[in-house]
Order: structure tokens, then C-alpha cells, then sequence
């Protein structure tokens, strides 16, 4: 990994905040082109009405580098979206803010993170294996396009 995870943290994105809908914003077109995601009028609508939140990867200048988004229900929290824009993968990135995002959880109490992705996200896969999420289950067919899914667990330490 070449990204020190001190040199980052993690802030909460605020949608009422006219700079972070910017950077949420950003974030969206990036992710129109690149695969199928949300976009910011459904990201903001899920943060309303569902109870999701956006915690960013901060760098030293404040800069937003990556994005996660959990829905929180009590002690347990859904992963929905973790994201890395293309220019910054590969350099430990994702690892800091996965792993930042999920401390930031546990100060909140929860106790355990489930999440659901595409079986053939190798990169993704591969990340929440490092981070310590198990398989689960699959979900046969669960994505529109008939892609099937794989449940991972993680489950903060002393569980
Ligand atoms: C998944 C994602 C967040 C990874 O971000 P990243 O900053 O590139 O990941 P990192 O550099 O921190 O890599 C950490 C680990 O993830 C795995 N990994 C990441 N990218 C990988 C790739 N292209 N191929 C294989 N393994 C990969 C490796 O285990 C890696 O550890 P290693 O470097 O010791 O091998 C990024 O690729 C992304 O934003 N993808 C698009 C959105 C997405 O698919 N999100 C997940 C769906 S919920």
C-alpha cells in the first residue's frame, strides 16, 4: 500500500451543505461514466428518506479522495457504495477508507457491516476479503442484469 493511513480521515458529507452536494456531485458524474451507479438526486434522496450516510476519505489539503455510503439501521450497518475515483486506485486507497469508515462505525456502536456485490467485482471481492469481511452467501440472480451476488459479513472485534 503507498497511501499512509495517517495522512487521511474520515468526515461525514453533509447534503445540506452546498460544498459537499459538489463533491457528492463529483463523485456521481465519475461514476455515470464509469459503471452503473446512482445518481447525486438518488444519493441525496437515500440519505433523506433512508437514512444513509456518506463519509469521505480526507486527505492533508481536505481533499475528498473516495466515498462510502452505509445505510444504518441500530447496531448493524449496510455497506451500499464504496468508491475510489479511477485516477487514485491501486494506491491503498480503498484499504484507508474502508477500514477508516468501518472505525468510524464502530464509534457510532455498531457492531457489524453486511453488503452485497457483483460476483464478478474481483477488485471489490478482494478488498473486503483484506479487510476482513467472510462470504455469507450468494444471491443468485439479484442484480437486474441477472448478475449474481455476493452477502459478506463483517463483524467488529469482540463480537
Ligand atoms: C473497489 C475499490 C474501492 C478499490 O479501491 P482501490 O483504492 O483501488 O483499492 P486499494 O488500492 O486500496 O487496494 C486494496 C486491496 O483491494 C484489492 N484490489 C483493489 N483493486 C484491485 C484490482 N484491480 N485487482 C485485484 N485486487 C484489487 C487488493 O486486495 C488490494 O490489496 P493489495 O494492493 O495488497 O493487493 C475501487 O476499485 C472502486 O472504487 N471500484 C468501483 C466501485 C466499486 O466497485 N465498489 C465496490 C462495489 S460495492
Amino acid at each position: 500500500m503507498s497511501n499512509n493511513s495517517a495522512s487521511f480521515t474520515i468526515r461525514q458529507l453533509d447534503i445540506a451543505s452546498a460544498t459537499d452536494l459538489q463533491i457528492l456531485s463529483g463523485f456521481c458524474q465519475e461514476w455515470a461514466q464509469s459503471d452503473r451507479f446512482w445518481n447525486t438526486d438518488e444519493v441525496v434522496k437515500s440519505v433523506r428518506e433512508s437514512g444513509a450516510i456518506l463519509l469521505g476519505l480526507a486527505d492533508k489539503s481536505g481533499l475528498i479522495r473516495g466515498i462510502a455510503m452505509y445505510l444504518m439501521a441500530g447496531d448493524v450497518a449496510d455497506l451500499l457504495y464504496l468508491y475510489v475515483k479511477l485516477e487514485d486506485r491501486r494506491t491503498g486507497l480503498g484499504e484507508v477508507l474502508l477500514s477508516q469508515s468501518l472505525e468510524a462505525l464502530v464509534k457510532r456502536a455498531v457492531q457489524s457491516v453486511v453488503l452485497e456485490v457483483r460476483h464478478t467485482n474481483e477488485s471489490a471481492l478482494r478488498l473486503y476479503a483484506k479487510v476482513g469481511f467472510a462470504r455469507l452467501t450468494i444471491r443468485p440472480r439479484y442484480y437486474r442484469d441477472g448478475d449474481d451476488a455476493v452477502i459478506m459479513e463483517w463483524k467488529a472485534k469482540g463480537e
